[in-house]
This record gives C-alpha cells, structure tokens and sequence, in this order.
C-alpha cells in the first residue's frame, strides 16, 4: 500500500551514544519497531564517537568520558527511600528481568548470576529499615539474607547477602552492538558538536535519542571520578562491596569471562582529574584485599600470598556521567531546516546522566525512551495496530 508520503520513503532514527544506554536504548527501539506495522521502514543508525572494545582483563584504549568500558560493573540495589530511587528501582527491576533471560538465552554475553554481599559500618535509615521484603519488592531479587555478627568483618554493623548479576562491561557492550547489527542496524563513527547536528546525518532523520552520557551545556550535568583497579584475582566469584564510616568505599567485583577482578573504588563527584593516582591505588588495594576471604567460598587463602598473587592489569579512571535530579528523560523539540523527507521539527529524546547506575538501570530507561518514542513515530511514519 502506498502512503501518503510516496514511495515508500524509509527514515532514520538516530542514536547518539554507543555506552550502555545508547546500546540498549537503539535495541529495545529495534524491537518495538519490528512489533509494529509502518508504512515506512524505518532504521535505526547508532552514532558514536567511542565504541565498545575488549580484551581479556581490560579495555585499554578508551577515554576516561566512556563510562560504559569502565564500570565493575554489578547491580547493587540502594534502598528505594525518594520519589527518584523509585523510579530507579522500577528501572532495576526492568534490567533484573532482562539480565534473567540473558543470562539463561545468552550465556556468553557478558551477564553473569553472583552472590552480592554488602557491609555497613554506618548505615542510613533507609539500609536500617530494609527488609527481605523491602528488598524483594523493589528490586525483584532473591536470596536476601541478614549475616550475622560472626560472619563479617569487623566495624561492620549491618550486611547481608543477595542474589545479583556481574557484568563484564566490555563484553556486554560488544555482544549489545552484534545483536544490534544482525537486526540491521547501522553504524557512524562521529563526533557531533550538538544532538541537533544529528538531523543532518541523513536526509530522512526522524528522531533522535541523546544518550551521550554527560554532554556538555547542561548545567545539571558533572562528573563523577572513579578510579579503580583491574586485578588479575580470578578466583572471587562473590561482589561484596563495603561502605565506610568516612564515607569511602571498598569493593570487589569479579569481572566474568576471564576479566579478573575490580578492586575498587572511588567516588569523587566534580573531579576532572584523568590520571590514576598511586597512593590511591596502594589505598584501594590493601582495603579491597581484606573482602577477598568474604569473596568466595573457597578455602581460606594466606593474606600476604594473596597479595603477592595480585597483580595489577591496570589503573582505571572513568567519569560516571552524574546529573543533578538523575537521569534526563524527555522529549525536547525544536524548527530545523527542512531537509528532504524529514519533518520540519526536530525531535530529541534525551536519556542521559545516569551516573553510577547505568547498567542496572539500562533497560527500564530504554523501555521508557522507546515508549516516549512510539507515539512520535506513529505520527511520521503512520504505524498501525496497538501501541
Ligand atoms: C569506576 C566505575 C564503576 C561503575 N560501576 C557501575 C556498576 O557497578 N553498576 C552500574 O550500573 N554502573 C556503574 N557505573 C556507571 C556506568 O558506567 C554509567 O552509568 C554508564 O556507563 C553510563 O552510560 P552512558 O551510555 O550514559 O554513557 P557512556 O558510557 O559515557 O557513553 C557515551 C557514549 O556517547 C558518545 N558520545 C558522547 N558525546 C558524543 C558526541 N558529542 N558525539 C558523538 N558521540 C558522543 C560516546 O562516544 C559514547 O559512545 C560505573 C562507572 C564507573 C566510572
Ligand atoms: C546531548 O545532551 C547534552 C546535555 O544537554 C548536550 O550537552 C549534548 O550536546 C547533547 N548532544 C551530544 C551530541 O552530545
Ligand atoms: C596474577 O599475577 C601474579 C603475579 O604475576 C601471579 O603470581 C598469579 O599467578 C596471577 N594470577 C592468576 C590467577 O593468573
């Protein structure tokens, strides 16, 4: 059937961003489309100026900016206490499901289940209120459990244990971007000076999605340094991470598919500083070393030997792309120059800023953004049937 729009003209919408959230975001867009009936077809094209790449035990050459090559990365649930943790948590839960079915469907791509234990030597009210079912509720995870005094180490006054998911960052983005491939996406290699210039890439661009990260000109938007150390300890098949009194943090997450294990790590919002710091790395070290013997269930290894069998693959700065208020996701439109088939008015959705959490919350925002979406698309592109 011919539409009104001629030949059946196809269009583009474009994906800025190829982190977590750019990947999941063009996917679960992928999706939705292939459930509808257009009368235009439409691709999706996914931009980047930084894409995905691994080897075993660390990604060595991307810039501190990508995020997504640099996360631990586990899913570790905060008590659901603000409006904002909410809605995370209704994100977490999104990701949880889609975790579950990869790792049963897709056993290589990157998602692995894992013991999660988490210490407290000062816990908020809302780590002292959570219950197992608090914790079930608002993340749809299992296996909560208190641990008792005798089973963690000293200074810490609350810990319990979980059933959570590990992934290795790099690997996941890969098997993201294949995925995303074999369904007929389409890739650039760019770096837009504005989401707008992003209409200009085809003469067909229907919608764009802003998943850069941090950008710039948002004045919500600041980083937030992580440094951290990828260690070849491949033994640790537990994530435990503790919080400290003064407000540090220590955590080991094993990285799955011959990755090794992050020892990490800070937080340090508002720092631009790219370069490792050694006595933080000496600091991170010696505080992480002490979860090893919580870290699996394994014989009891010798301290100094599990020093001594810890080497460093390398120092890691990345910048968590924060946002003041959390995740921007919004339509924004604006008059464009009228280019071929494409609508005069431009159409961004924004879904960036996601801060610490941008893999345990990836696929609630990419349901969300392809839910905003649809309803845009139906009017450009006629697409019939349920939405
Ligand atoms: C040390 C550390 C540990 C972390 N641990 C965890 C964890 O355990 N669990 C968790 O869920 N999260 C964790 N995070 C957070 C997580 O890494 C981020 O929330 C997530 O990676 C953000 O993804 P993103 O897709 O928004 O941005 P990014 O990964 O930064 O990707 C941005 C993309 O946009 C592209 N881009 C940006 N600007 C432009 C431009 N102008 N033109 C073209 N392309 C552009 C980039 O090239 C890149 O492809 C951690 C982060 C760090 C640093
Ligand atoms: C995406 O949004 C951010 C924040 O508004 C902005 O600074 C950035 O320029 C946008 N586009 C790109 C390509 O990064
Ligand atoms: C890690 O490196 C150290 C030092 O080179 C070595 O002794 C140890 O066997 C390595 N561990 C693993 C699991 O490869």
């Amino acid at each position: 059937m011919m539409s009104s729009h001629g030949e059946q003209a196809p269009s583009t919408i474009v994906v800025i961003g190829a982190g977590i959230i750019g990947l999941t975001c063009a996917l679960q867009l992928q999706s939705e489309l292939s459930r509808h009936k257009t009368t235009r077809p439409v691709s999706v094209l996914l931009v980047a100026r930084e894409w995905p790449s691994s080897i075993p035990g660390a990604p060595a050459r991307h810039s501190a900016d990508y995020a997504s090559m640099w996360a631990g990365a586990h899913v570790r649930p905060i008590p659901a206490t603000t409006p904002q943790l909410r809605r995370e948590a209704a994100w977490l839960r999104r990701a949880v499901a889609e975790f579950s079915r990869q790792v049963e469907a897709e056993p290589w791509c990157g998602v692995t289940r894992t013991p999660g234990v988490e210490y407290l030597e000062a816990p908020d009210q809302g780590y002292r209120q959570q219950t197992k079912e608090t914790f079930e509720r608002e993340t749809s995870l299992g296996g909560y459990r208190k641990l008792a005094p005798a089973e963690v180490p000293e200074g810490v006054v609350l810990a319990y244990e979980y059933d959570t998911f590990c992934i290795n960052s790099p690997v996941y983005c890969e098997h993201l971007l294949r995925k995303f491939l074999l369904q007929g996406g389409k890739t650039l290699e760019k770096d837009l000076r504005s989401e707008w210039e992003a209409f200009t890439l085809r003469n067909d661009v229907i919608l764009v999605v802003n998943a850069s990260g941090t950008g710039f000109g948002d004045a919500k938007s600041f980083p937030t340094r992580g440094q951290t150390v990828v260690s070849n300890l491949s033994h640790v098949t537990k994530t435990v991470t503790r919080q400290n009194k003064d407000g540090s943090w220590s955590f080991l997450i094993p990285r799955f598919l011959n990755g090794g294990t992050i020892v990490g790590g800070t937080k340090e919002p508002g720092d631009w500083r790219t370069e490792p710091d050694l006595p933080t790395r000496e600091r991170l070290l010696s505080a992480g070393l002490t979860l090893e013997p919580y870290s699996h269930d394994g014989p009891a290894r010798d301290a100094a030997e599990t020093a001594r069998n810890c080497r460093v693959i390398s120092d890691v700065v990345g910048r968590r792309p924060t946002r003041e208020g959390g995740v921007r996701l919004e339509v924004e439109e604006r008059p464009l120059v009228k280019l071929g088939n494409a609508p005069a008015k431009g159409r961004v959705i924004h879904a960036y800023g996601a801060g610490g959490r941008g893999y345990e919350i990836s696929w609630g925002v990419a349901s969300e953004v392809a839910d905003l979406a649809m309803p845009l698309l139906r009017a450009e592109t006629q697409i019939k049937g349920k939405l």
